[in-house]
């Protein structure tokens, strides 16, 4: 397995989400995933995401099953910032005012969530910490000052940002060494490709891209809404919507052409594509499959071309957003 580095802790450039495990995205089995998580660790997927908000903190608690066994191996990465419980939340306001989406950055509320967090994982630290979205209430110099006492205390290793903006980055980066921006990034979603990719590689950041494999649509396994179960949560994403997907085909019709030269699958090149970003780029791509696993794990040695890249240079922009409307207010922030 290829390596990355973020401070003095080496780990494979395919990581693993563990989010699919516990939510978002239909059954799962606890024996099953703890299959998958001890296959990781053999097959050098060290790097393992999950945030307190999967399963309301059931993802972490999974987790710790599995970090007992191997915390020194693992480079463990949670989230905080989305609120699930809102009694914890400092914006009491948002709570009266029923908004549909809370994000606290307040220094009070990170304080009880690292707590929580490292109690249902069962460690005394995690390597990274990021925060989920950024709030738009709190000035992230605040938010990062927490973040940076975290440090001090030991608690956290690194601290990052999800869906932040290039701006918001920069102005982190001055309080407190960012370690890593994790943004959503693959073949659809090229957002981030001009602005937060390049500015992370000038100030020395880890890109670390989410849903690479476009949330399984780019593996050309989903034809239809009903390949999903009943509680599926792409059955609501816009780009799963059913005129969205059938439009959507065409891009999997491109990664396809491309696989076939390779003799490899789509998901292999998806990722291909998404590392040939950077060497500051590592994707996470979740599964909760051995055969997807292993599969993944191998696309770290696959090699675009620059008749590849012509290919997949077609790719036009997708049919439907990438995140419903109130979704969509708090990326890019
Ligand atoms: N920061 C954020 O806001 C944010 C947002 C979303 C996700 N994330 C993180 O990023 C991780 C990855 O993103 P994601 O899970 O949303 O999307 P993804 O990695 O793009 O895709 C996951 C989907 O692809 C399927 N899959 C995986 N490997 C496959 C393969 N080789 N062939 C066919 N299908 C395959 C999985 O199926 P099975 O489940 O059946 O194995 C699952 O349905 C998450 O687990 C989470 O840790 C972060």
């Amino acid at each position: 397995m290829r390596q990355h580095q973020i401070g003095s802790k080496s780990f494979g450039r395919i990581g693993l989400g563990c989010m699919g495990m516990s939510w978002a995205y239909g059954p799962s089995s606890d024996d099953a995933n703890f299959e998958v998580l001890d296959r990781a660790i053999s097959l050098g997927v060290n790097h393992w995401d999950t945030a307190d908000l999967y399963g309301a903190g059931d993802n972490e608690t999974l987790l710790s099953h599995r970090t007992e066994k191997y915390r020194d191996q693992v480079f463990l990465a949670t989230k905080f910032g989305n609120v699930f419980d809102r009694s914890l939340t400092s914006h009491q306001d948002q709570v009266e005012a029923n908004s549909p989406w809370i994000v606290d950055g307040t220094p009070e509320y990170i304080f009880k969530c690292i707590d929580n967090s490292l109690s249902r994982l069962g460690v005394d630290f995690v390597d990274l910490y990021y925060q989920h979205r950024v709030d738009p209430f709190v000035p992230i110099e605040e938010t990062v000052g927490a973040l940076k006492t975290l440090i001090e205390q030991g608690k956290i290793k690194h601290y990052g940002l999800s869906e932040a903006s290039a701006e918001t980055i920069k102005r982190a980066n001055k309080v407190h060494p960012v370690g890593a921006v994790q943004s959503e990034l693959s073949l659809w979603t090229q957002d981030y490709v001009h602005d937060v990719v390049p500015t992370c590689y000038e100030l020395g950041i880890s890109f670390v891209a989410y849903s690479p494999l476009g949330r399984g649509f780019l593996t050309g396994r989903y034809q239809s809404l009903d390949d999903f179960a009943p509680e599926d949560f792409r059955r609501r994403h816009p780009r799963f919507a059913e005129e969205a997907f059938a439009a959507n085909l065409a891009i999997v019709g491109h990664v396809k052409i491309v696989a076939a030269r390779h003799q490899c699958t789509p998901s292999q090149i998806a990722l291909a594509w998404v590392l040939a970003q950077g060497e500051h780029v590592v994707a996470i791509p979740g599964t909760k499959r051995l055969q997807y696993l292993e599969e993944n794990a191998a696309a770290v040695n696959i090699r675009l071309s620059a008749d590849d890249f012509v290919e997949l240079g077609k790719i036009k922009p997708p049919s439907g957003e990438r995140y419903e409307a109130t979704g969509l207010k708090f990326v890019n922030l």
